[in-house]
């Protein structure tokens, strides 16, 4: 039985979470769009990540949209007390499938509605803040205005903490001078390591840093140094990219995301696994040329 517990917790807030956690885009159809494939597989990942003692989980309303959040309720609701549901607002999704930014008071407003109805309950512990300034990742331009949105629909009640996403620096800056930010979901994985200033930032100030597309996204991370590493350790690639992010901060939460039990499997086990130095030495090269300080 894997022990995910062994990799620690970190807190979210006033909440405390298992590093290893459960991110469920990839339950979704393909591009994100419409239902999945096989659905009681869906529902089997999710419940099976609870079994094995996940208690922090990423959502949005815009995966489907409305899909990843109608499987988790039809999967897990009555919620466990421990589950902390992590979202996100910022988009809309088009007929086409299409990612448009959705910023107005009345959209985040909106947005909030949809995930509590959604996910059938009456506060969301966390929602991200997800900025769309550029389709390229994180650009500067101020977050004050969304920011002071968000911040009225915690003051409601109906919003228990704030995490931004796709942010710079500057702007998590910003955010902090505004709101009580818990966490940053970016992009970082092993070879994309625009964000170690960043999260050395945040460890500091007790701020929970979470990688998205840690395995590397819709196309999982293929280097020569993970697969030797992998091999050395009697490890998956895989594992060894999630134990490295485990490594590499005690403030990172994973959310690994994937539609396969097997795979879930695999990704928790991860926990279990220590790098000796030589190996994440090697591992270090691999984005080293990406690291921005
Ligand atoms: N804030 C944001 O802008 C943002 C953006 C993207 C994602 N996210 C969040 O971050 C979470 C993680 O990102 P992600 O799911 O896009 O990317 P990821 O976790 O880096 O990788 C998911 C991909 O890896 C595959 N995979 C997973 N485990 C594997 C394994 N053990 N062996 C081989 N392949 C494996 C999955 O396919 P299978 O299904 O076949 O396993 C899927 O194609 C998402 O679920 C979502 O909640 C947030």
């Amino acid at each position: 039985m894997i022990d995910i517990s062994r990799a620690g917790t970190f807190a979210l807030g006033t909440r405390r979470v298992k590093r290893v956690g459960y991110g469920a885009m990839q339950l979704a159809g393909p591009g994100v769009f419409g239902p999945p494939k096989d659905r009681q597989s869906a529902l089997a990942v999710l419940r099976e990540a609870l079994a094995s003692g996940v208690d922090h989980i990423d959502t949005s309303d815009y995966y489907g949209p409305h899909v990843t959040n109608h499987l988790i309720r039809e999967a897990l609701h009555p919620y466990p007390d421990n589950l902390v549901l992590v979202t996100k607002i910022g988009a809309r999704r088009g007929a086409d499938g299409s990612w448009n930014p959705a910023f107005s008071a009345e959209h985040l407003t909106s947005a909030v509605h949809d995930n509590l109805r959604h996910l059938k309950i009456n506060a969301l512990d966390v929602v991200n803040l997800r900025l769309m300034f550029s389709a390229q990742g994180p650009a500067e331009g101020s977050i004050e205005a969304p920011l002071t949105v968000l911040g009225g629909l915690q003051r409601q009640g109906l919003v228990r903490h704030i995490g931004l996403s796709n942010v710079t620096r500057k702007q998590v800056e910003e955010g902090r001078a505004i709101a009580d930010i818990v966490c940053v979901q970016n992009h970082y994985n092993l070879a994309h390591r625009e964000d170690d200033a960043l999260i050395d930032e945040l460890a500091g100030a007790a701020i929970a840093y979470v990688p998205f597309f840690p395995l590397g996204g819709f196309t999982p991370l293929q280097s020569s140094a993970l697969s030797e590493a992998a091999k050395a350790l009697g490890a998956t690639p895989m594992q060894v990219a999630l134990a490295w992010l485990l490594q590499r901060a005690p403030n990172i939460l994973l959310i690994p995301g994937t539609a396969s039990l097997d795979h879930l499997r695999e990704n928790l086990a991860a926990a279990d696994l220590k790098l000796p130095s030589a190996a994440v030495a090697a591992l270090d090269q691999i984005g080293r040329a990406t690291a921005r300080h």
